[in-house]
């Protein structure tokens, strides 16, 4: 493991963590799902990154709560914010991998399963599906969002950011460094051009540098159309598909799907 993420999400601790990001982190959660709080939910965080929104989570009353990622250095993230929010018993973390029998990550079925942005990274995007379902409750509820796949030619294709991240990952850190550098300057001056500020406005309490050091590393890496997501969740895992947030673009779709009462 190159620990790419676990980097990643360290410095955005060591940089940008504050109380506005949680509540962005925690706006984006609530917003989504459509409620004040989340009073009565046991939940778990799939590929759990910094700790962010699972921390977000647990102030939002999740309780007991699950954080899982397969990247040790991501752990010790979660387990800092688990620290700073007074080391809670019912805040639970882990080092773990969706990819294998959710049975022995030993985490009892929940209400919420948020996988934000996480399942596309596993090497087996659709295994790791079938397997958060199995943590679902009946009846409960499953926060994903992977990337949307887009066709054509160019920036705007997923086949060519495959293309770059598998040989970004291999690169030895200063060449990394150079390519982020180039591609900072090279999405700013386009901005410029296009008379927006240099640096895109983030969403979520992410930080624009840290983001597109994860985006670029962020291998392996799939992407997926909303239909299909929405085919093979409700065809072969027998959800229902409650609410969507999709975009045209190179982005995140977001979906929330329910597990019926009978499964
Ligand atoms: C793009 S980050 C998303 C982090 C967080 N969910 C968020 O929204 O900011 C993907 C995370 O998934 C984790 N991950 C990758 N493969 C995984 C696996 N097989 N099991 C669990 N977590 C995994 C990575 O270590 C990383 O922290």
């Amino acid at each position: 493991m190159n620990h790419h993420f676990g980097k990643v999400w360290k410095s955005y601790l060591d940089q940008h963590f504050s109380a506005e990001r949680v509540e962005d982190a925690r706006n984006s959660i609530l917003g989504f799902l459509d409620r004040q709080d989340l009073n009565g939910l046991s939940m778990i965080d799939i590929g759990c990154g910094s700790g962010l929104f699972s921390y977000a989570a647990f102030e939002s009353g999740a309780c007991p709560l699950f954080s899982v990622d397969y990247d040790g250095l991501a752990v010790d993230c979660a387990k800092r914010l688990w620290e700073h929010a007074g080391k809670p018993q019912d805040w639970n973390i882990q080092q773990g991998s969706i990819l294998n029998d959710p049975k022995a990550l030993n985490i009892p079925r929940s209400d919420l399963v948020y996988a934000w942005g996480t399942l596309q990274h596993t090497g087996d995007m659709w295994k790791a599906f079938r397997h958060s379902a199995e943590m679902i409750k009946p009846g409960g509820l499953f926060y994903v969002a992977v990337y949307n796949e887009v066709s054509g030619v160019g920036l705007r294709s997923s086949k060519f950011w495959i293309e770059v991240k598998r040989i970004y990952s291999r690169l030895p850190t200063l060449f990394q460094e150079i390519v982020f550098w180039l591609f900072k300057a090279g999405f700013s001056i386009v901005r410029l051009l296009r008379f927006q500020k240099p640096v895109k406005a983030m969403r979520r309490g992410m930080d624009h540098d840290v983001n597109l050091r994860a985006w670029l590393g962020a291998w392996p890496c799939e992407f997926a159309k909303a239909d299909k997501v929405i085919r093979f969740c409700e065809g072969e895992l027998r959800l229902k598909v409650i609410r969507t947030h999709l975009t045209d673009r190179l982005a995140n779709n977001e979906f929330l799907f329910q597990k019926p009462f009978d499964l």
